[in-house]
């Protein structure tokens, strides 16, 4: 025992060894793959600020859903990028909208193979790019938005979601939303709560991939949260769950691996956290630079949510990185 410190070393010594004590796995199974389709385009069309994803067609998604079913990612988060918008975006509950038709194409070729979720606000869908109804003061109405969620959780679930993730951070959205679908006898339609959703400058490029800009260089901080707090996190997880969330999200993912700790403590339901665009963006950008490794950076940041405790992970590397793990 002279020299006790290089006790820590020895586990550390070959590949197999460092195997066999790895604390955290990623596996395929916690990823869900973000996916656009954009409505009246023959051809996909990629993202300049996301490399390597794209603005799908109805086709094009489908051979996109079954590639990442194939490389065994359980779940996809479906995005619709309307060609109408509105100040109401009634496009968001059309049954034949976009993102309707699309998700029953899914349900059509893939069935119960993947899990079909669907991003449930109106944002994409409204001509001033906020997430609700505005009122005269250019204040998003909580309780009138929250009547449009309840119509478009409806058209989502007749369409075939499996899920709906609510991400618009209305109060009371998640209640509203169960009743809504039970009342229309979706009762096994279950929710993704957004429910710490931060007011952040990463969604940057989703902005982009979804066409929405917000009126006047306006923003969300008036209903995301304020990156300054944690606590409030936990009373909005704490929220959700009472109003009947199956599962819970931290968004984004890397600059609050704090809040994700917390809430796995507090909650027994499944945490999810969004790795969003300008995380994605970040790594492929220093990459291509060839000032990192980015393979390798993708794979420590996704490990690093894990580690922090949340069980899925939505994540724009869902493909790249489920071809490099093992099953
Ligand atoms: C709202 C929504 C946003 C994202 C997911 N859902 C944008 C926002 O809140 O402004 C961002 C996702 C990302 O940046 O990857 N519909």
């Amino acid at each position: 025992m002279a020299f006790p410190e290089r006790r820590m070393r020895r586990l550390r010594r070959t590949p197999a060894l460092r195997r066999m004590v790895a604390e955290t796995r990623l596996s395929v199974d916690d990823l869900i793959a973000p996916l656009f389709v954009r409505e009246g385009i023959d051809e996909p069309r990629p993202i300049a600020s996301l490399p390597g994803v794209a603005q799908h067609t109805r086709d094009s998604l489908v051979k996109e859903a079954e590639r990442l079913t194939f490389l065994g990612v359980p779940a996809v988060v479906l995005f619709g990028v309307p060609i109408h918008k509105d100040a109401t975006g009634t496009e968001a509950w059309n049954p034949n909208g976009i993102v309707q038709v699309a998700m029953a194409d899914l349900k059509d070729q893939l069935g119960d193979s993947i899990v079909v979720i669907a991003d449930l606000c109106l944002d994409e869908y409204t001509d001033h790019g906020h997430c609700g109804i505005v009122d005269d003061q250019g204040r998003v109405d909580n309780d009138r938005t929250i009547e449009l969620y309840q119509r478009v959780a409806l058209a989502q679930a007749a369409a075939g979601a499996d899920v709906v993730a609510p991400s618009g951070m209305m109060d009371g959205q998640v209640g509203a939303i169960r009743s809504a679908l039970d009342g229309g006898g979706f009762e096994n339609v279950a929710i993704l709560a957004y429910a710490a959703k931060y007011a952040s400058a990463l969604y940057g490029p989703f902005r982009d991939a979804v066409d929405v800009q917000i009126a006047g260089g306006g923003n969300r901080r008036a209903y995301q949260q304020d990156f300054h707090n944690r606590r409030e996190a936990l009373t909005e997880v704490a929220l959700d769950v009472a109003e009947g969330a199956d599962m819970v999200m931290v968004k984004p993912a890397l600059a609050y691996l704090d809040v994700i700790r917390d809430v796995r403590q507090m909650v027994d339901v499944p945490v999810a956290a969004y790795h969003v665009s300008g995380e994605y963006s970040m790594i492929k950008a220093a990459a291509a630079n060839g000032w990192i490794d980015g393979d390798a950076v993708a794979l420590e940041h996704l490990t690093a949510i894990k580690r922090a405790g949340a069980d899925l992970i939505l994540t724009y590397l869902a493909g790249e990185i489920a071809e490099t793990l093992d099953g």
